[in-house]
């Protein structure tokens, strides 16, 4: 097991690799209730393997983005009230990341909020969204506009989730990992070029390697100033695009997938710009296409691409900018870009 602290309003460990159900053990001695918030696929096997014990309250929610509504955080809230729980109760959430998302947002708005710990099951869940305190719901408005800073106490990544999880899910949060490979760790990259896929997912040494190092990355990044969005911005790599793809895909695009092919845009922009050579283009495309992700999208989609990425400045209340790359595992902001500069690039990635 390898334990990463995370700085935050209240500093917390990840623990990458460990037994989650040991893990939780002791907290059941202490604790007057304890809620297990889990997504509904899960759901039958941790009824089976937590222990059955009058403080245990086990409430299941949908999957996936379903699963952060209203409607589920209302019926978090009831249960809640149901079985008493008071400011020294815990929730224990177990899910991909819209799980942890909010399991995390019931247990910071809870009596103003009570302690959690995160048990993400997706590789995206373990590298990205249950590190970092963000926890949060979607809307009619749009995704993730409600939610708060709300550190977990512990995040328990036990790689043994992974096991069950799609082909899909695996490589789409392989994107994020290989996102925390080129802004940060290089060594990220050089574990998975020297691997084949197969080799990744059947090796928990390799596994173990690739999240510890992704959670450290997004550790370090936190860690500098919790709620500071400029300082977070980096991790945002491939993602300005990447969310204008996921979107206009009409969500057939996984977000790790999306992202992939707005980190060959962002390459392709830097590239332009002579920031960085080709050779580091192509390292991106062989890297995500050695993990089945893709690398293109459609020419069509241009026009829509603009609106979308537009439209989310806007709403951000920023200037539309780049992460980009001036070399493997250093990062700048681009801001002073234009329409055709952005199209002309976009030509070298679509299909
Ligand atoms: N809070 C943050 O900082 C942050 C950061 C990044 C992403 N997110 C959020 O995370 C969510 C995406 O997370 P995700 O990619 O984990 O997706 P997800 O939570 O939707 O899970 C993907 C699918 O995998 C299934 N699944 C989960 N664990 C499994 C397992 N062990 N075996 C088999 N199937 C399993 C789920 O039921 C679901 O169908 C989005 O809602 C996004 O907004 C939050
Ligand atoms: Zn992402």
């Amino acid at each position: 097991m390898i334990s990463i602290d995370v700085r935050a309003e209240r500093s917390y460990v990840v623990k990458v690799g460990c037994d989650w159900l040991s893990e939780i053990a002791p907290h059941l001695d202490v604790r007057s209730h304890i809620g297990v918030i889990v997504s509904s696929t899960l759901a039958q096997q941790v009824r089976k393997q937590v222990p059955s014990d009058s403080r245990i309250t086990i409430m299941e929610v949908p999957d996936g983005e379903e699963g952060k509504s209203l409607t589920t955080l209302e019926s978090l809230w009831n249960s809640l009230a149901l079985a008493g729980f008071t400011r020294s109760d815990l929730v224990i959430a177990v899910g991909g990341g819209a799980t942890t998302d909010i399991a995390g947002f019931a247990a910071s708005t809870w009596l103003r909020g009570i302690d959690w710990i995160a048990v993400p099951t997706t590789l995206a869940g373990m590298v990205d969204a249950a590190v970092g305190g963000k926890t949060g719901m979607n809307s009619p408005s749009g995704k993730n506009l409600i939610g708060s800073f709300h550190s977990p106490i512990e995040v328990l990544a036990d790689l043994q989730w992974l096991k069950t999880l799609s082909d899909r899910d695996f490589s789409a949060g392989l994107a994020e990992v290989i996102k925390c490979g080129f802004i940060a760790d290089p060594a990220i990259l050089t574990c998975i070029s020297n691997n084949s896929l197969a080799e990744l997912r059947g090796s928990d040494e390799l596994t173990m390697d690739l999240v510890s190092r992704s959670v450290q990355v997004k550790s370090d990044v936190v860690s500098t100033d919790f709620k500071e969005n400029f300082a977070r911005e980096v991790l945002n790599y491939g993602h300005t695009l990447g969310h204008a793809v996921e979107l206009d895909s009409g969500f057939e695009l996984r977000h790790g997938e999306a992202v992939a092919i707005g980190m060959v845009y962002v390459a392709e922009l830097a590239a332009a710009r002579g920031l960085i050579t080709q050779e580091v283009v192509i390292q991106h495309r062989e890297i995500l296409q050695s993990c089945n992700l893709p690398i293109a999208y459609k020419k069509s989609a241009w026009p829509q691409l603009l609106k979308i990425m537009a439209l989310d400045k806007k709403a951000r209340g920023s200037s539309l900018r780049f992460v980009v790359l001036t070399g493997v595992g250093r990062t700048t902001r681009l801001e002073d870009v234009n329409e055709p500069e952005l199209l002309e690039v976009y030509e070298r990635i679509c299909v």
